[in-house]
């Protein structure tokens, strides 16, 4: 990675930055690796096609514990009051989606004080009644997000490889900087030294003290 791509990238991400604290809906994938006795978001973004255009919608969840062939529906979001539905999560569901509005576009939940028991997949369903001018548009959007619990976190090979290139283009990028400075301190220093003998080859003889 060069300087210049650097600065691009950074710029990149805060126009990104920008932009998404703007409220502009970016469907961006859920985490899927939970971490045990933490909490999780279970993230689940549906973005209306059309901004603009006014809306309501309601947000279910179904979960399918791992070894299990059907889902249960653990939890409901209606009318800015969420429900637990399922036993195993009483007490351990919170909202993180959208706030203090019936628009939803984020349905994200969160979990908290993760089992083992919580390995599995996850469904997400968005009901959304778009209120066009003259007549009301029914949509739904479904979501599946499988997560695996573990006892550590790990990181992925991608965030480790990036973190050192990192690291690598930093000290790389002074080292030229100095390997630079030193080669120019040397030739300026070398042409000014062959300056100085060319002149006084030239000066006349007899104007030498
Ligand atoms: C999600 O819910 C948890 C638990 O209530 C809370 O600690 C956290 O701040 C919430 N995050 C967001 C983004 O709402
Ligand atoms: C989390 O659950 C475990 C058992 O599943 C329990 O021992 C622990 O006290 C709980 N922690 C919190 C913060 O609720
Ligand atoms: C996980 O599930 C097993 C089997 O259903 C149950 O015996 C156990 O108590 C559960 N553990 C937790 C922490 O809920
Ligand atoms: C979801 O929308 C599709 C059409 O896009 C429709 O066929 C389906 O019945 C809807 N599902 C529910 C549960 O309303």
């Amino acid at each position: 990675m060069s300087a210049v791509q650097l600065l691009w990238a950074s710029l990149v991400l805060g126009a990104m930055s920008a932009l998404l604290s703007d409220g502009a809906c970016v469907e961006v994938d859920s985490d899927t690796e939970a971490v045990v006795h933490g909490g999780f978001k279970l993230g689940c973004i549906s973005c209306k096609m059309r901004g603009e255009v006014e809306a309501s919608a309601t947000v279910d969840w179904w979960f399918m514990a791992k070894g299990e062939e059907d889902f249960t529906h653990i939890y409901s979001y209606a009318d800015m009051v969420g429900t637990v539905t399922d036993e195993r999560f009483v007490d351990r569901l919170d909202w993180n989606g959208s706030k203090k509005t019936v628009d939803l576009q984020d349905g994200s939940i969160y979990i908290l004080n993760v089992t083992f028991n919580d390995t599995g997949t996850y469904r997400c369903y968005f009901d959304r009644m778009l209120n066009f001018e003259h007549y009301e548009y029914r949509t739904n959007t479904t979501k599946f997000i499988t997560i695996n619990v573990v006892a550590k976190a790990t990181r992925g090979m991608a965030s480790i490889l990036s973190e050192v290139m990192m690291y690598v283009s930093i000290i790389g990028l002074q080292l030229w900087l100095l390997v630079e400075m030193v080669y120019c301190y040397r030739k300026i220093s070398a042409a000014g030294e062959e300056a100085l003998r060319e002149s006084a080859a030239k000066t006349p003889l007899k104007l030498r003290p």
